[in-house]
């Protein structure tokens, strides 16, 4: 396991961001998410596995990889969030710092999205920062690796 190792995974519909409901979640795409992710790991000397999927059991499949490799993860699970106890369970399988983002202000929204399993296992939760919220989630995993490392 590599101690500035960092995994940064995004859910279902995260794809199409840019072009879904710019008016909610912005007009930056994921590849811009991911370059500015990369920028600010660079600058914090964290090295970055940038992932997306729609699929659940590819998620979590992903996460049981992510156990033994990585030092930190940061989260947007995306509609899972609000139903995916499977998606919980499988980050409560990871002994590193969680850190959950959403773009929206999730707690403004409808109340179905109010509620999420993920902030149960979470270390920390970013919401309603729009995309901003992926580079203060790296820094707060920075902040946690760099106390937790002798
Ligand atoms: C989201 C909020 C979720 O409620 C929604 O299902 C998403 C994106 C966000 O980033 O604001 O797909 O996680």
């Amino acid at each position: 396991m590599s101690a500035h190792r960092v995994l940064v995974l995004n859910g279902p519909n995260l794809n199409l961001l840019g072009k879904r409901q710019p008016e909610i979640y912005g007009t930056e795409t994921l590849d811009d998410v991911e370059a500015e992710c990369r920028r600010v790991a660079e600058e914090l000397g964290l090295t970055l596995e940038f992932r997306q999927s729609n699929a659940e059991h590819e998620l979590i499949g992903w996460l049981h990889s992510a156990r033994e490799t990585v030092a930190g993860i940061v989260i947007n699970p995306a509609a899972f969030s609000h139903t995916s106890v499977a998606i919980m369970d499988a980050l409560a399988a990871c002994p590193c710092p969680i850190i959950e983002v959403h773009i929206s202000n999730i707690h403004r929204r409808e109340a179905f999205r109010h509620h999420s399993y993920v902030s149960q296992v979470a270390s920390g939760v970013i919401c309603g920062c729009g995309t901003q919220g992926y580079a203060l989630a790296l820094f707060r995993l920075a902040a946690l690796l760099e106390k937790a490392t002798p």
